[in-house]
């Protein structure tokens, strides 16, 4: 069996202080907010990926069919050896990727999830005899070190997570990747494109309830990190439409007034009937838009492609 290795870049208590931080800051503050990376411990992992099999959300069926089309190109454009993906999640359409890049040495899966980089590390190092992987877990907005593999290297950010940062932070985490990277190494990105407004709230809204759940889950984690009482059924889940910023937002109504105690930070927090939580947003893009964006930090778009429908694209672009 090929090597696998596990490397935590951040200790434990990083991760802990992180979200004692977020929550003091994002709870401390109206509108409320919360960062959707807390989503994702095991069961939030778990929720993701049921969400990709709904028949509401189009956009992992729409990358994989991109994906499956373009592979060969993109392997062939890249020319990379080491091909290190941000965000990777169950690492599923990934696959797709490397089944045509020849003269891959090293995969770098970057996860804040160390269930999913386990699962999926330990399925990919079974299924591809020769293949390194090395997994880090590691929040990717912040500074992130990749181990010294061979280049030339491919960053890939699949799925749209480039929509879930606010315009400032897709900024500032875009000049973190440049600065990774040497001259002639590639970024792969996957964003979501503005399209009609049912399409997309459905796809955050889904009628089987996954995503609801999804979205209450970071209560969940809230409760069990730092000893909180939300009761997440005191909580309904919302999606709409910022036709303005051109993103979806989640967020958590209460349904009731009610005041949560957070023991670990010595906090109530105080909900009035109606008031809600943001929890995530997800931006949809236009190829101008990727295109200014990836210039201003560095990047020179190369390929744009969509999926037949039109409703999601990959891009690649080189570092310059
Ligand atoms: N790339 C996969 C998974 C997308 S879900 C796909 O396209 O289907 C988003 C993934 O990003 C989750 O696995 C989550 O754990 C991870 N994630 C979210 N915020 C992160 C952060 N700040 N740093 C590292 N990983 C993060
Ligand atoms: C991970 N990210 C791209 C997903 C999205 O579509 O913004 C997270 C998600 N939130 C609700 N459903 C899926």
């Amino acid at each position: 069996m090929s090597p696998f290795l596990l490397t935590r870049t951040l200790p434990e208590d990083a991760t802990d202080a992180a979200l004692r931080a977020d929550v003091l800051h994002g709870l401390g503050h109206l509108p409320k907010t919360l960062p959707p990376k807390w989503f994702y411990d095991a069961l939030g992992s778990e929720l993701f990926e049921k969400i990709t099999e709904l028949p509401e959300y189009y956009p992992t069926r729409a990358e994989r069919e991109i994906l499956l089309a373009r592979a060969g190109e993109i392997a062939a454009a890249s020319g990379a050896r080491t091909l290190v993906e941000l965000g990777s999640g169950s690492s599923d359409k990934t696959r797709h990727l490397l089944d045509a890049m020849a003269d891959l040495h090293t995969y770098v899966p970057v996860d804040v999830s160390e269930s999913a980089l386990t699962q999926a590390g330990h399925a990919l190092i079974a299924e591809r005899p020769g293949l390194n992987v090395h997994a880090l877990i590691a929040d990717f907005t912040g500074g992130l070190t990749l181990p010294g593999t061979p280049g030339p290297r491919l960053v890939a950010f699949l799925g749209g997570t480039i929509g879930n940062l606010l315009p400032a932070e897709r900024a500032t985490f875009l000049a973190s990747v440049r600065a990774l990277l040497s001259p002639g190494d590639a970024l792969l990105l996957g964003t979501d494109l503005v399209k009609d407004e049912s399409v997309l709230v459905k796809a955050y809204d889904d009628a089987a309830g996954v995503t609801a759940e999804f979205n209450k889950n970071v209560l969940s984690v809230v409760d069990r990190e730092l000893g909180a009482d939300f009761d997440p059924a005191a909580f309904e889940h919302v999606a709409l439409w910022d036709a303005e910023h051109e993103w979806i937002e989640m967020r958590l109504r209460s349904r009731i007034e009610q005041t949560v105690k957070i023991p670990a930070l010595d906090l109530a927090v105080h909900f009035a009937q109606g008031e809600e939580l943001r929890t995530e947003i997800s931006a949809k893009f236009r190829e101008d838009g990727v295109r200014g964006e990836l210039a201003a930090a560095g990047f020179g778009l190369t390929h744009w492609w969509t999926d037949t429908e039109g409703r999601f694209a990959l891009s690649l672009s080189k570092a310059a």
